[in-house]
């Protein structure tokens, strides 16, 4: 018997510094999961409740587990699929661990195919908000105008194609290459324009109503599907559990820390999806809209505040082109470890993985593009009545199972598989204490909590029949 040699002797390229790993990160956390899925699903999670279980997901779950990503990917440096090999044959694990690199790669063609679709919206509403389409429109109008865009399949896969290439040409060329100045200079920019948003909106008349529903928990709203939702947005919105992190984790430079690193993607990440709550819920309460209208939410709030103020067509314009990059550098992430996986193991350049990938998920995409448009069909899944089909699942599928299954296993992966004298060395934290907080946390806090929300989703109905 041939005997597999798990080292791949591929070296891939590092970030110039930690602070670049830093930026690269936060693009891929902060993207349409703040803007676009945070407030609907608040919206239709009742408000408060579904924020509180949020936030409380992101310190428990979201924290140790990023941390447990950088921590593999640094040490193995491949990616996540060979990252898991790697290190199950260096710890004495089982090789059945490459598993969760799979599980990551099909994750994140699923999630990129409709997040791809999405993208595409937004860069349509750039022209249209350039071209004084929404201009003192009301709000019966700009919501007709979004229905009619988005169930018109031919557009919106035009719309969709071409955000697919731009992400494959970034990835083709490299992060470096290009798009690690754009973001150094568009995150700032977005951040102050969401800003901006929060202080008009302030004066709207619906931002004490906002308010209210933003943090004033209602108990009784606290049903087991909405903290299933809440933890799956967690995952989502700071791209953990399908290895993108992992893959980054991977480029970053040994002398970096990764605690310190963490804290700061995900106080960035939690921060920007707060402001996009406080921005768009005022609309929504102020002009007498449903805030649990759905993944149509920021599409007919946002452009009723562009209508209306002055500058608005410029202000718009630029709003919906910084989305477009926070949506970029998120796709990119997306097929980063298919991407560093082909070349790796197959040898093929980047140029072809990324044609590859990027026109797998385009092709995926396009049953999200159905699921909008003439061709919807009703689908009954996980016991919720939808009506957008293949969107739905993809989102759910990805959301609430396989982002927190591979969470799961990687919070186990590093706890319990990775010796202890390795993962100290690696993460560097200056107190012992702060290990053994972390090392706790990973072992049993995370994936307690996870698990035991998956085994709701699974099992539930048997408990409330
Ligand atoms: N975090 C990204 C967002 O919020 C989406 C994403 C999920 C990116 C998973 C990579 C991996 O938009």
């Amino acid at each position: 018997m041939v005997k597999v040699d798990v080292h791949i002797n591929y070296v891939h390229a590092q970030w110039s510094s930690r602070w670049v790993f830093v930026l690269a990160a936060t693009g891929s956390a902060v993207g349409l999961g703040n803007i676009w899925k945070f407030p609907y699903m608040v919206g239709q999670g009742g408000g408060g409740a579904f924020v509180l279980v949020y936030l409380v997901c992101v310190v428990l779950i979201g924290i140790p587990i990023m941390m447990s990503e950088v921590l593999l990917g640094r040490r193995a440096r491949r990616s996540p699929v060979n990252t898991m090999r790697i290190l199950a044959h260096d710890e004495g694990a089982s090789p059945a661990w490459q598993f969760v690199g799979w599980l990551g790669m099909a994750t994140g063609f699923l999630i990129l195919s409709f997040y791809s679709v999405v993208a595409g919206w937004t860069l349509a509403y750039v022209f249209r908000t350039a071209g004084g389409v929404f201009a003192l429109q009301n709000p019966e109008r700009i919501k007709a105008l979004f229905g009619v865009f988005v169930t018109d399949p031919h557009t919106v896969l035009a719309w969709h194609t071409l955000f697919m290439v731009m992400t494959t040409i970034i990835v083709a060329r490299g992060v470096q290459a290009g798009l690690e100045k754009a973001v150094k200079f568009m995150m700032p920019v977005l951040f102050i324009l969401l800003l901006a948003l929060v202080f008009y909106s302030m004066g709207s008349g619906g931002f004490d109503a906002a308010f209210k529903f933003l943090f004033k928990t209602d108990f009784s709203k606290l049903t087991p599907v909405v903290i299933l939702g809440a933890m799956g947005q967690a995952f989502f919105s700071l791209s953990l559990g399908m290895g993108a992190i992992l893959i980054y984790g991977s480029y970053l430079p040994q002398q970096s820390s990764i605690a310190g690193s963490t804290i700061m993607i995900v106080s960035a990440d939690t921060v920007v999806a707060l402001l996009a709550g406080l921005a768009v819920f005022p609309i929504v309460f102020a002009n007498g809209l449903e805030p649990a209208s759905g993944p149509s939410l920021i599409f007919e709030t946002l452009p009723i505040a562009f209508g209306q103020m002055p500058g608005g067509v410029f202000w718009g314009t630029l709003f919906f082109v910084l989305l477009v990059f926070a949506a970029w550098t998120s796709a990119i992430s997306l097929i980063e470890p298919a991407v560093a996986w082909l070349t790796e193991t197959r040898g093929l350049g980047r140029m072809l993985s990324a044609v590859l990938t990027g026109g797998f998920a385009w092709l995926l995409g396009i049953l999200t593009i159905m699921s909008f448009s003439d061709w919807a069909f009703s689908f009954r899944f996980l016991g919720v009545a939808k009506t957008n089909g293949f969107f739905d699942i993809f989102d759910l599928v990805t959301t609430n199972i396989t982002l927190p299954l591979g969470g799961i296993l990687i919070a186990l992966f590093a706890g319990w598989k990775i010796q202890r004298e390795h993962s100290r060395e690696e993460l560097q934290l200056r107190s012992h204490a702060g290990f053994q907080i972390w090392l706790f946390v990973t072992r049993f806090v995370s994936p307690v909590l996870v698990g035991m929300l998956l085994l709701y989703l699974l099992f539930g109905q048997y408990f409330n029949a």
